[in-house]
């Protein structure tokens, strides 16, 4: 262990047991913290300086030594020296790293810091830049699933749309694509919003728990790093992560539907139902089988949101068991934190690739769209709009299903006729096939084209507004 790898050691006789010292150590996970640690030391040596407590080549010292520092974080040097000391985490062999460069200066750079307030401070900013990096993610998605929405508009391509897994009613290809996106832009607002919470207090400042006894020029550090204001609370400053696990639900929440979509993919892809094709640069071979042509990145997103939902929940769960204040609980729940967030930038980033990579089988959609009587509910809403009411004209239509069902044959003319006589005319004005069922949709939000266009119309003026990336 290098002189300069423990921060503490006065009031101990001998040295920590090197296995525990392992043990306790983040450093692994932090080392994607580095950066936001250097700018939250820049930030303090400018507090100190503000508030008088170093001289002015103090002050030069310790910020030519941080951009040294973030200089070597860049090249990856850094990651060799971190390696080399048996560090508890990122933020102790930065300390370590200054102190090696300018020992005199260096000596300096904690002066009225406390861990407590650094990792709140590094947190801070690395879920901020997190969750703008979300609000561009979900953005993008979204953008690219409203953009097949278009042309799929254009092409007036339907499939039967399901619920229960099962046929249900004729939809527009159109209005399942602009469907997948809506909870891509609602995730893209709420990591926004997140963005300016994260950076709404600084935690820097606050100390161990109760502030310091030096004049910190707290203002001038919260202007360096774009916060709107010092906390004004230190010990719920150093013992609040509520930005930080926020924002890694809000990552693994934006999975979710990424988990759903692959989830209908994967069904989609098999060659039972043929209506998706994996392209060859995102479906998996089998080892064994040589026909197969597997949708595993989907089999991964979904299953893989698991697991980020599961590390963001035990963030939140460690934290709900410690009193106020900081306790070394928190170094797990960072943890589960940047699990979570990690795992779900590149499960979002698999996610958008294979996604540009799948191919719809339109024709074969559209001659299943009517299969399973998806027609019903319209012959039913015919028998409703000329007067029957809906029980009985839900009854009169299960028995026309029943009818056609039994001699094996879709609904035909012969159907609207017999319908048509519980209405005392000839023929019932309904749809019988897929794309006149989508056109006689009458209602805001629905699978009519109209709807669709002035749906994706608004969906896409959303996506270009100003409030996201
Ligand atoms: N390694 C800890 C973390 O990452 C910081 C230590 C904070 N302070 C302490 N006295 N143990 O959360």
């Amino acid at each position: 262990m290098s002189a300069h790898s423990l921060q503490w050691g006065g009031r101990f006789q001998s040295a920590p047991d090197p296995a525990l010292l392992a043990f306790g150590s983040s450093l692994g996970e932090d080392l994607l913290l580095a950066r936001f640690d250097v700018r939250s030391s820049q930030a303090h040596v400018r507090a100190l300086f503000g508030g008088g407590t170093i001289a002015a080549a103090t002050y030069e010292a310790l910020v030519s030594a941080l951009d040294r520092v973030a200089a070597e974080i860049e090249d990856g040097s850094f990651r060799a020296f971190a390696s080399t000391g048996a560090f508890e985490d990122i933020h102790g062999a930065i300390d370590a790293r200054v102190r090696e460069i300018d020992d005199d200066a260096g000596g300096w750079l904690h002066a009225g810091r406390s861990r407590n307030d650094q990792v709140a401070t590094t947190l801070a900013l690395y879920a901020a830049e997190r969750a703008r990096m979300g609000a561009a993610r979900a953005a993008s998605i979204a953008r690219a699933l409203a953009g097949r929405a278009r042309s799929a508009l254009g092409q007036g391509s339907v499939l039967a749309g399901t619920t229960h897994g099962q046929p249900a009613q004729p939809v527009l290809l159109a209005f399942w694509l602009q469907g997948a996106a809506e909870p891509f832009l609602r995730s893209a607002r709420r990591f926004a919003a997140l963005a300016r919470e994260a950076m709404d207090v600084m935690p820097l400042g606050s100390a161990a728990l109760a502030g310091s006894c030096l004049p910190l020029d707290r203002v001038a550090a919260a202007r360096y790093l774009g916060f709107a204001r010092p906390s004004r609370n230190a010990l719920d400053a150093v013992g609040t992560r509520d930005a930080l696990f926020a924002c890694a639900d809000a990552w693994a929440t934006c999975c979710v539907p990424a988990a759903r979509i692959s989830a209908e993919i994967v069904a989609w892809a098999s060659p039972l139902v043929g209506y998706v094709r994996i392209g060859d640069a995102s479906a998996s071979g089998s080892s064994l089988m040589p026909q197969k042509r597997n949708p595993d990145i989907f089999e991964l997103v979904r299953a893989g949101t698991q697991r980020a939902l599961a590390d963001a929940r035990a963030a939140w769960a460690a934290s709900a068991a410690i009193p106020l204040s900081y306790h070394r609980d928190l170094q797990e729940c960072k943890q589960s934190a940047i699990a979570a967030i990690e795992r779900a930038d590149s499960l979002l980033s698999a996610f958008e690739r294979a996604l540009a990579d799948i191919e719809f089988d339109l024709e074969n959609m559209e001659r299943h769209a009517t299969a399973g009587y998806t027609l019903a509910t319209d012959l039913a809403d015919a028998l409703v709009r000329g007067g029957v009411d809906a029980r009985r004209a839900h009854r009169l239509v299960g028995e026309r299903v029943a009818a056609a069902e039994e001699r094996g044959r879709p609904f035909d003319a012969s159907d609207l006729h017999a319908l048509a006589a519980h209405l005392g005319t000839t023929t019932l004005d309904a749809p019988l096939d897929a794309r006149a069922s989508v056109l006689a949709k009458a209602t805001e939000g629905s699978t009519s084209p109209s709807a669709v266009a002035l749906a994706l119309d608004m969906l896409e003026r959303e996506l270009s507004g100003e409030a996201l990336p």
